[in-house]
């Protein structure tokens, strides 16, 4: 049986500190309440004349190569997950292959949000086991930070979205590696965490730009407590699902990764789970929520901490915009 193996990981994240008290200088808002509500005390944010999202992305993927004996040349895929591109169209996937000065490799953009990385990964994962390809790059990138509306009327997402970039390299094994990946969707629920522009919903009087006045709509909209509810059920429901397909039980997991979105919904994941803070693993309070790179950042963050060990069973677990819902089942 073939299995694909992350055999490298990296992650990237700007320089700049973005502290709640600095936020507090620029909206009503306060570093009680964001600490209260979300967990996140600090958070970065891109130096918009020296990052974008393709190159954050070339720096992850350097340090996930060189951490599995690799070069750019052995890539021959990559799998790009993003809801910041560079551009509307094309996609960063292509631009990430340029920036790694790779020729011709196919590249392609996944836009599921704060479930991108997993449902990338999926992707990714049935590339390599139908035989594919066999050097995979699946990256998790984002830039929110030059869209957040930075006055009160903004607040709610705000304090919670950030900037970063994380990648895995995926290769073939015969041994168990990710052992199953579990996608969900319900578009009902689309309009409760979503921007509206520069999307093609609009008559073509209203779709050209000079005719759009009200540019609230480029901005992010959440209902956060829809968000929550949903999440919190969704969370625990993969994450069962994955446990459920491969005859396991929760105390069988050694560490859990959930989508870092708020630092509240994974404690209660974690305390629905009984799992003790040593394994699961949480940044959100240095890095904010960087949608789809979160994940990836914080793999490549506990494995660099010697949390993600062989033999591990590693479980992922991701909610978002959609909504959609995901989760992936690791030995390592
Ligand atoms: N600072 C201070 N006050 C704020 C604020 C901020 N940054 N953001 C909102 N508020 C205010 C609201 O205006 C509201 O004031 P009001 O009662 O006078 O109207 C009050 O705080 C409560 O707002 P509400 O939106 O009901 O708060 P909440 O308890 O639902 O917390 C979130 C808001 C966003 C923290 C919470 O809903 C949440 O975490 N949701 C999930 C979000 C998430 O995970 N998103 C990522 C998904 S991947």
């Amino acid at each position: 049986m073939r299995y694909s193996k992350i055999v490298g990981l990296g992650h990237h994240v700007p320089e700049t500190v973005i502290t709640n008290e600095y936020l507090s200088g620029i909206m009503d808002t306060n570093d009680e309440w964001i600490t209260e509500r979300t967990g996140i005390k600090e958070r970065r944010y891109v130096d918009p004349v020296k990052d974008t999202v393709a190159n954050m992305a070339a720096k992850a993927t350097r340090m996930a190569l060189e951490r599995a004996n690799l070069t750019e040349k052995d890539i021959d895929f990559i799998v790009f997950a993003t809801i910041t591109p560079d551009y509307f169209f094309p996609g960063s996937g292509v631009l990430l292959q340029r920036e790694l000065g790779l020729e011709s490799i196919g590249a392609l953009d996944i836009r599921n949000a704060c479930s991108g990385f997993i449902y990338a990964l999926s992707v990714a994962d049935q590339f390599i086991k139908s035989g594919m390809y066999k050097t995979i790059l699946v990256v998790g990138a984002e830039i929110q930070s030059t869209a957040i509306d930075m006055t009160t009327r903004g607040r709610n997402t705000a304090v919670i979205f950030a900037d970063g970039a994380g990648a895995v390299i995926l290769q073939p094994t015969d041994q168990p590696g990710i052992l199953s990946t579990h996608l969900h969707a319900d578009g009902r629920y689309a309009e409760e965490l979503y921007v509206r522009d520069p999307g093609s919903s609009r008559p073509r009087e209203e779709r050209q730009p000079e005719q759009i006045l009200d540019t609230t709509t480029f901005k992010v909209v959440m209902n956060g407590s829809q968000v929550f509810k949903h999440a919190v059920v969704r969370f625990m429901e993969v994450i069962n699902e994955a446990l459920a397909a491969n005859g396991m039980k929760k105390e069988d997991i050694d560490l859990l990764i959930p989508h870092q979105a708020n630092l509240r919904i994974s404690q209660f994941v974690q305390h629905k789970l009984e799992l003790p803070d040593s394994k699961v693993y949480n940044n959100i309070m240095r890095y904010g929520n960087t949608t789809a790179a979160s994940i990836p950042i914080a793999l490549s963050e506990a494995w660099a901490e010697g949390k993600v060990k062989e033999d591990n069973l590693i479980c992922l677990a991701a909610f978002g915009s959609g909504f959609t819902w995901a989760s992936a089942l690791i030995r390592w």
